[in-house]
């Protein structure tokens, strides 16, 4: 099941393995690290189980406050008494009535990031009953995610996967799906951590392709020369200040049992390997992240390897527009007028407003396949970050009732998002005195909006919905559950999304 193998420099045990056990008895379970969920009001499903084993251990350390139940908080007991593990690790969920998939996607996380920290041959996740099969799906996700970190280029590493991972009383199945989302958050991750002279539109291309291999996905790479015959003059505009040749990925899934007719759905993704700005170049502080300007693409190509692997019965495409933003003499300039491959001109007054130059050419693209429903990720604008901090991403659109599908995934794993206005004031701040728009909007008011309106140009009357990832794509700082750096942002969200457009149940 597993497609998210690990990098070869990365560590030299295998995959790691991942098993249920629906009918363990957590007492007798032998393993490294036993991990709890416990709830800050108390004692409450298999928790109790375990405290009485233990002779009411959990609950007498409850009541002197040495474990408090509190968000994310991690206390290990070391040889617990009545208990077969060697150790148990409680994680706090915070207050029962505020437990859901997102928190649990978080404490597993924290607990898997925090084990990773030393080799382990077995660790043992005690699932609650009483969780949805959702909710269980993110625990098992976070878990899985939680793992691994920004350990890609370091000689000593942090964090070791476990050789092997048991979810108790948990159902095969829901494990083995949690266990697929996590790995394409994973895959994610890893190419938004990958340094930007590795990973370039070249070598993201091969690793779609040997995602592509792996679940059996469809690929099409374009290059240089395809690009040109299909006039994406807008995507070879920004590529052409680097010594790197561009390229859209497309990659194509077709859901079993589905024909024709069936729910077809398209993730794009703005994937600039780095981001200097171009002639309009960013400060050195501004410009360090800018690696993680393809998070939209690794998000769509997360996505789609783990929707393929959970052989949900959809249709899906991911396109990815892959460009490495840069200064070179032949650089796209101030001033340029570029015709993009609708046709619509954009005279350019920013070559750091890159994203949507490119995003316009991979919006036509997907457009001529005419989805059901258009889905764009990117890290596109700071003004976002201004408007919604560093951990909600921006959502704009020009269909109420797809949005809606979206938001509600989002909400139901854990990740947040909020809907910006898209009123029709805001068109006429991308007009040109020369062209049909201009790429950036009149002064930097409302930024992350003018952005999303130079998009909304280019997706024809499909259903669409835009999300700006510049604030949750990447950590600066490390957090509970992950070390800093990608996060993943949106694969999760996405896959909920897809999975409720094949049963078209919309809560
Ligand atoms: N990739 C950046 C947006 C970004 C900023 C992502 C910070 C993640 C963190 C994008 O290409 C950009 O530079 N946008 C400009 C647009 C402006 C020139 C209109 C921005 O936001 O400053
Ligand atoms: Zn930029
Ligand atoms: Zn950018």
């Amino acid at each position: 099941m597993s497609f998210e193998f690990l990098h070869s420099s990365q560590n030299n045990s295998a995959n790691s393995a991942i098993q249920a056990d629906p009918s363990a008895v957590p007492a007798r379970f032998e393993a490294d690290v036993l991990v709890v969920f416990f709830e800050s009001d108390g004692l409450r499903g298999p928790v109790v189980e375990i405290d009485e084993a233990t002779g009411g251990l959990l609950q007498q350390l409850h009541k002197q406050g040495e474990i408090t139940g509190k968000r994310y908080e991690c206390v290990p007991l070391y040889a617990p008494r009545g208990l077969t593990c060697k150790q148990l690790l409680v994680v706090g969920i915070g207050s029962h009535d505020e437990v859901d998939a997102g928190v649990l996607y978080e404490a597993s996380g924290a607990a898997a990031r925090r084990l990773s920290g030393k080799p382990r041959a077995t660790v043992g996740f005690l699932a609650d009953g009483n969780w949805s099969n959702d909710q269980l799906e993110q625990a098992v996700a976070g878990a899985t995610m939680g793992t691994s970190g920004q350990d890609l280029y370091r000689s000593e590493k942090h964090q070791t996967p476990f050789e092997k991972t048991v979810w108790l009383q948990a159902p095969v199945e829901v494990v083995q799906r949690g266990h697929v989302t996590g790995d394409g958050v994973k895959l994610a991750r890893r190419l938004v951590n990958m340094p930007p002279d590795d990973l370039y539109p070249e070598t993201f291309a091969e690793e779609a392709a040997t995602i592509a291999g792996r679940v059996g996905l469809e690929i099409e790479i374009w290059d240089q020369a395809r690009l040109e015959r299909e006039r994406c003059k807008a995507l070879l505009a920004v590529a052409r200040g680097s010594t790197r040749s561009p390229r859209i990925v497309l990659l194509h899934y077709r859901g079993p049992g589905c024909n024709d007719t069936s729910p077809n759905v398209a993730f794009v993704g703005k994937g600039v390997t780095f981001d200097s700005g171009g002639l309009s170049l960013k400060t050195s502080e501004g410009m360090l992240a800018m690696k993680c300007d393809m998070a939209g693409a690794a998000a769509a190509l997360g996505a789609i390897a783990s929707i393929a692997a959970l052989k949900i019965s959809v249709h899906v495409v991911a396109a990815v527009g892959l460009v490495e933003n840069m200064t070179g003499g032949n650089a796209y300039k101030l001033g340029d007028v570029v015709t993009a491959r609708s046709g619509t001109t954009i005279e350019i007054h920013n070559t750091d407003a890159e994203g949507r130059v490119v995003l316009a050419d991979v919006l036509d693209v997907v457009a001529d396949l005419k989805p059901d429903c258009i889905i764009d990720a990117a890290t596109l604008t700071g003004a976002c970050m201004v408007a919604l901090g560093r951990d909600i991403a921006g959502i704009f659109t020009n269909n109420q009732s797809s949005c809606d599908v979206l938001k509600n995934a989002a909400r139901s794993v854990g990740e947040r998002v909020w809907q910006l206005p898209m009123d029709k004031d805001f068109d006429s701040q991308i007009s040109s005195d020369v062209a049909d728009i201009k790429n950036v909007g009149d002064g930097r008011l409302g930024g992350a909006i003018t952005a999303a309106k130079l998009l909304e140009r280019f997706v024809r009357d499909i259903p669409w919905i835009h999300v700006d990832i510049a604030g949750p794509a990447f950590a600066d700082k490390p957090r509970p559950s992950i070390a800093g750096g990608g996060t993943g942002s949106m694969v999760r969200s996405f896959i909920e999304f897809t999975k409720r457009i094949a049963s078209k149940k919309e809560q």
